[in-house]
């Protein structure tokens, strides 16, 4: 098979190196973009006069036949033909005759893939949006069932304070709320036109990028030729929010590992989530999680993967740029997989109400409340601190809880002491009086689920 750009050659590579080189194995996932780019160009080079009208419904019919075939998996890839640009050009000439030689006209394939990536990013941009808005949701239903549900709040892991699980699950609707800003931040520069950069250096014929760039729905083109055809950043931001947002599945995920440990049990997840073991057949393991927070990592990979690729590379293109997809596909199809199963895991999870309950009640997460307690009734908080300290100790060595302590023991401890103490040791006012902005106590909350409403809308 004699190749598109064989004219200075006179030979050709054995085939294993033609495969080293090649990236249709992967770069075939552009094929809808690459055909959609082609349609833009097209149309343009008609309209600016370039290509006859006759030539121009010649080869966008052409380009509509393929677009049909691979709809319906009926394209035949081939290494020979090196990347997607290449296959689907020669397709064209095989399916339309030489006419369709003229579709590369004022092009390369240099500004031809960085089209195909910002058409790619566009919609799968907007696919992951959509996606987070999903877990958003899912997280914000789950919260609207548990405003008054208490759990211990935790600090290095340790029994801190009393919290409401809604609060808890809304902490991961705002930092996804962030990542979708970020996300959505990020398109406009993903928006842009690419198209008719050339090789590096523009072309000679009358283009108008913009008009190729409108027919794309790009809003803007990019404003210098060589940039246009090495930048890379659009994907790079890509990845970095993913990384970003793939943190915070993962420190989710983490929680959720923990929570249904025989040592936690706060929630049991679905069996549609769980699975078992081959050999210990009591085990119902949080897997989907686990694969979440493991695959955190090859996010993270390919990131650094890609920043590496470009570090030192000289203006313009350079085939290392090659590098710069499959760790984008793999990129989105993790992250798209991961916010598809955290959703359901989280709408399908059974809260264990009681065992939080219980745990708050075990425990000394409503120190702080005697603490509390003493200074607003003008005791420095410093000195209320060292006495509710010292009411800690006694416990631990009688073997009881605060709530246990006689009021002899309190009033010997401190006389501003006085019978109310024992309502306000209760976690669930210790969470109500917890009612500063962005606080656990149930009116922020509920504001807050107002608030995450509106924004979902
Ligand atoms: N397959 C190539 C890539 O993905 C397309 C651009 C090739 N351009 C070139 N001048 N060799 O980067």
């Amino acid at each position: 098979m004699k190749k598109l750009w064989g004219g200075r050659f006179t030979k050709s590579a054995e085939e294993w190196v033609d495969e080293f080189g090649a990236s249709i194995s992967f770069d075939q996932e552009l094929v809808l973009e690459d055909i959609e780019g082609s349609l833009a160009h097209v149309k343009m080079q008609g309209e600016c006069g370039i290509l006859s009208q006759e030539d121009v419904t010649a080869i966008s019919n052409g380009l509509l036949t393929l677009k049909e075939r691979a709809e319906n998996g009926e394209l035949q890839f081939s290494v020979k033909m090196e990347d997607i640009h290449l296959n689907l050009e020669s397709m064209l000439i095989d399916e339309i005759g030489p006419v369709g030689g003229k579709l590369h006209t004022a092009r390369s394939r240099n500004d031809q893939v960085a089209t195909d990536m910002h058409l790619y990013l566009r919609n799968r941009t907007k696919e992951v949006i959509n996606l987070i808005n999903e877990l958003q949701t899912a997280l914000l239903n789950k919260a609207k069932d548990n405003v008054e549900t208490i759990l211990p709040g935790y600090t290095h892991l340790q029994r801190a304070q009393p919290i409401s699980f809604a609060h808890h699950l809304l902490a991961y609707f705002w930092m996804l709320e962030r990542d979708k800003e970020r996300f959505t931040e990020s398109f406009k520069r993903i928006n842009k036109s690419p198209l008719g950069a050339g090789a590096l250096a523009g072309t000679t014929f009358p283009i108008k990028r913009e008009l190729s760039a409108e027919y794309l729905g790009f809003s803007s083109i990019y404003e210098n030729s060589l940039d246009a055809v090495s930048d890379r950043d659009f994907i790079l931001e890509f990845l970095s929010n993913s990384s970003m947002m793939m943190m915070h599945l993962s420190r989710l995920a983490e929680e959720t590992i923990l929570w249904c440990s025989q040592e936690f049990q706060f929630v049991e997840l679905d069996d549609a989530f769980s699975t078992g073991s081959s050999i210990m057949p009591q085990k119902k393991n949080p897997d989907m999680a686990e694969l979440i927070r493991g695959k955190t990592g090859r996010v993270y990979g390919n990131l650094f993967g890609l920043l590496t690729v470009l570090k030192g590379l000289p203006l313009a293109y350079n085939k290392d740029m090659q590098e710069d997809k499959e760790g984008m596909f793999d990129t989105v199809k993790t992250i798209t997989g991961s916010l598809k199963i955290f959703a359901g895991m989280i709408s399908t999870m059974k809260v264990r109400t009681d065992v939080m309950e219980r745990a708050v009640k075990s425990d000394f997460s409503n120190a702080t409340e005697l603490a509390d307690y003493l200074a607003s009734k003008g005791l420095p908080f410093r000195e209320a601190h060292e006495v509710v300290g010292q009411l800690v100790l006694t416990c631990i060595n009688q073997g009881c809880y605060l709530a246990d302590l006689s009021m002899d023991q309190f009033k010997e401890a401190n006389a501003l002491f006085e019978d109310d103490i024992y309502v306000v040791l209760q976690p669930y006012e210790a969470v109500k009086r917890r009612n500063s902005a962005g606080g656990t106590g149930f009116a922020q909350v509920q504001a807050a689920i107002v608030k995450a409403e509106s924004l979902l809308k």
